[in-house]
């Protein structure tokens, strides 16, 4: 594969100088780089920029003093998108227009997630506009469960609480029979949401690599992910054109089946929608005001550790675009 070899000029866009130490996580390396401060709150902020971005795609460049991020187009997972050539529409997923959520029953429902404000919530750096909605659990839970895969340190904390969901993401995606093109543009927005925060290829290839691992393979055997849980099964793509899993156990999933088209109307706690309408879509397209994260601290001094790189960055990140898009083609 190029992927290392477009890699290594890629990154140049990196906000980070040297390489990232193997004892210290993702997610502490990066909050220490943007934030300086590698506190519960701060972790949790670069969490929210991140999971937002692979949501409803790059809407924000943080103002840090020392900082230039790269340009990275970010589509988010709302937008549709085009895998090796087969045509992706996630949003179907989240507006309550497939019965395809598992609440605990054994069959799927349809949820609307987009019930709390949609994308204008997310452009501020927020889960949502109040805190009971659909939309509040599912993205908390999205920083919840990224800050446990990427290693927060901090995390368990009233600042960045501990994940809350269901440990197994084969239980939580069951109902979606979600194949391999639907799973690797989830897995390519995360990559290219980290690139447009200035996270260097290796890191995100790593990444990438556990993602793909362990969610884009069919068949996977039990795999601790949130540690406190232990090994739980994982297969996000179950369609059979997803490749198996090394050491995978089929007879221990269902055999799928495609989600119905939901059609009740929307009741008033946005459980059920047929074809409610939904704002979530599209990839940040009111370009308004770029809201700064809300850093608690870091109060601009701009040491060593953000010792970025501006030169060149535009040229660095088409290369890293592409190198994102070579990775996973
Ligand atoms: C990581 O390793 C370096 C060098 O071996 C050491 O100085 C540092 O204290 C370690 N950090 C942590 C968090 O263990
Ligand atoms: C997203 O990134 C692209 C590439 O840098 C840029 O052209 C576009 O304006 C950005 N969109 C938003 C909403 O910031
Ligand atoms: C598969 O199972 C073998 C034997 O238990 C183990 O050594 C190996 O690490 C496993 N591979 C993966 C990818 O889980
Ligand atoms: C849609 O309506 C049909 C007929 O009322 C019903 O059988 C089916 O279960 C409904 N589907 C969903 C997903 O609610
Ligand atoms: C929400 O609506 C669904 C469908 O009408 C219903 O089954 C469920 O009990 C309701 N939940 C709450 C908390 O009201
Ligand atoms: C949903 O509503 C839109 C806009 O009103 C309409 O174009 C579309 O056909 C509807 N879809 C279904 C499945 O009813
Ligand atoms: C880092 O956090 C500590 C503890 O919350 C605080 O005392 C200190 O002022 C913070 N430093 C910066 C640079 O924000
Ligand atoms: C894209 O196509 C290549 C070559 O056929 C294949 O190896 C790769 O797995 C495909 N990736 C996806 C996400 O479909």
């Amino acid at each position: 594969m190029r992927f290392s070899t477009i890699a290594a000029a890629a990154a140049v866009a990196s906000i980070a100088e040297a390489q990232r130490p193997a004892n210290t996580s993702v997610c502490d390396y990066y909050t220490t780089a943007l934030l300086k401060n590698n506190t519960a709150a701060n972790q949790y902020t670069v969490l929210t920029l991140l999971v937002n971005t692979v949501v409803i795609g790059n809407y924000t460049k943080p103002n840090i003093p020392g900082i230039t991020f790269p340009d990275v187009a970010v589509p988010g997972i709302l937008a549709p998108g085009t895998v090796n050539g087969t045509k992706v529409n996630l949003l179907s997923f989240f507006d309550g227009s497939l019965a395809s959520s598992n609440r605990g029953g054994s069959s799927g429902v349809a949820v609307n997630f987009l019930d709390d404000g949609g994308a204008a919530p997310l452009m501020k750096n927020l889960p949502s506009n109040g805190q009971t909605s659909n939309q509040y659990k599912l993205l908390t839970h999205l920083y919840q469960f990224f800050g446990t895969a990427l290693g927060c340190s901090q995390q368990g904390m009233t600042a960045f609480p501990a994940y809350q969901g269901v440990a197994s993401q084969y239980q939580v995606h069951k109902f979606m029979a979600l194949n391999y093109a639907e799973v690797s543009y989830f897995i390519q927005n995360v990559g290219l949401a980290a690139a447009s925060f200035g996270v260097a290829m290796p890191d995100i290839q790593a990444v990438a690599t556990t993602l793909t691992n362990v969610f884009d393979k069919r068949c996977g055997p039990p795999t601790a992910v949130i540690p406190s849980a232990g090994p739980v099964l994982q297969s996000i793509c179950i369609t059979e054109d997803c490749p198996e899993a090394a050491n995978s156990t089929c007879s221990s999933y269902a055999a799928v089946v495609q989600p119905s088209a939901a059609n009740g109307t929307m009741s008033s706690n946005g459980t059920s929608s047929g074809n409610g309408s939904t704002s979530g879509g599209g990839s940040g397209t009111s370009g308004g005001s770029s809201p700064t994260p809300t850093s608690s601290g870091s109060s601009g001094s701009s040491s060593s550790t953000t010792g970025a790189a501006p030169r060149n960055a535009a040229a660095g990140v088409t290369v890293a675009a592409l190198a994102v898009a070579a990775f996973f083609l």
